[in-house]
């Protein structure tokens, strides 16, 4: 079995997806479809290492999907699926348990932000979350991760966890067949577009799921009105667009919505700038919710659309499952072998 480029990813059904999954994430998502394998997946086993109401995850798992969809990813094209169907990650979940060192986990910065405080009440599942996600990428095999920047810790440790399974089962990666004894690939992050995308209240903060004011992100379900609503009332500074990138240093707002901008038109912010310096943000954040309005009125719409035929996105989700099943299954199987487990 030799590996072959193979794109993985994922997101929470917690909450609404915003603009910085879309920017930071989704995007790329969409694109590599043209050029690679491609598996995306809603990880809904992720989504409960915090509390989730029962009724209302199974209407986010929905949900999400059909952002994904509505965002431009293309159930025939790529795998669509949810994670808890496919129980190899798991499975592979487990095994990585075995395999990362308590102190490797210990220095993940998404646990000690999540887990706050009182550490001690946080699940065991949120502080192995990386090491599921870990096996979420490999039991495929995977090589690419188009995310965002906050999850490179997490890609880091996906790869450490291949090395050492790869140099603690050496012996038994060759016997099984793998000369080089490379079993697992090191999956590569890939991040380009405006890495963080920032809260609209606050241009130091991310743009964020969790964040209780609903005004400091754009969901991807917000409806028109809301979307030009949300970008008159995001913060500026009293000083107007300025010509050149220079002139965005030190002013964390400004460059947010410039950069916002220039994401949803596809192309630099130098462009941006060339077009809009000496303006003043009134009339920019009018083309902004323009742009905005327009590229995410369709999603939102397309989405609330597909929602209202919940038995269909199930049927995407268990016909992805089926197609992610059967990739998966000689990878676990493989590995069962080389730990020395016996499988029927
Ligand atoms: P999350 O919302 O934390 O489940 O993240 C889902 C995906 O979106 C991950 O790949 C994140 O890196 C990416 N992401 C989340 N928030 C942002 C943001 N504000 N800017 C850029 N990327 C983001
Ligand atoms: N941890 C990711 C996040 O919070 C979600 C995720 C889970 C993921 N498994 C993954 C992303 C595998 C990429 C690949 O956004």
């Amino acid at each position: 079995m030799k590996i072959t480029p193979r794109v993985f990813s994922g997101m929470q059904p917690t909450g609404s997806l915003h603009l910085g999954n879309y920017l930071g994430a989704m995007v790329n998502w969409i694109k590599m479809q043209d050029t690679h394998e491609c598996i995306y997946c809603v990880v809904d086993l992720h989504a409960i290492t915090v509390w989730q109401e029962p009724s209302e995850l199974r209407t986010a798992i929905r949900q999400v999907t059909a952002s994904y969809i509505a965002a431009g990813l293309d159930p025939q094209k790529s795998v669509l699926f949810n994670q808890s169907q496919v129980s190899a990650h798991a499975e592979l979940g487990w095994i990585f348990n075995c395999v990362a060192r308590l102190g490797w986990l210990n220095r993940m910065t998404q646990f000690k932000e999540k887990a706050g405080k009182d550490r001690e009440q946080a699940s065991v599942g949120l502080y192995a979350y990386p090491n599921l996600m870990a096996a979420d990428i490999l039991a495929y095999r995977a090589t690419h991760v188009p995310v965002g920047e906050d999850q490179k810790q997490h890609l880091e440790l996906a790869r450490d966890i291949a090395q050492k399974f790869n140099n603690d089962f050496k012996t038994e990666i060759v016997a099984a067949g793998f000369a080089d004894g490379i079993f697992f690939p090191q999956p590569e992050p890939v991040i380009t577009g405006p890495t963080r995308v920032m809260s609209l209240r606050d241009g130091t903060k991310k743009m964020s799921k969790s964040d209780p004011s609903d005004l400091s992100r754009i969901n991807l379900m917000d409806d028109a009105d809301t979307v030009a609503r949300k970008i008159q009332k995001a913060k500026t500074d009293p000083d107007g667009i300025p010509s050149e990138v220079k002139g965005l240093e030190g002013r964390p707002e400004a460059e947010n919505l410039v950069g916002i901008y220039a994401a949803l038109t596809d192309q630099p912010v130098e462009a941006v700038l060339r077009d809009f310096g000496g303006q003043q943000f009134s009339a920019f954040k009018k083309a902004l919710a323009d742009v905005a309005t327009d590229k995410l009125g369709r999603i939102g719409g397309e989405a609330s659309r597909l929602m209202q035929d919940p038995a269909e996105i199930d049927r995407i989700l268990a016909d992805g499952a089926a197609r992610a099943r059967a990739i998966a299954k000689p990878v676990m199987d493989n590995v069962k072998d080389i730990v020395g487990l016996i499988r029927s």
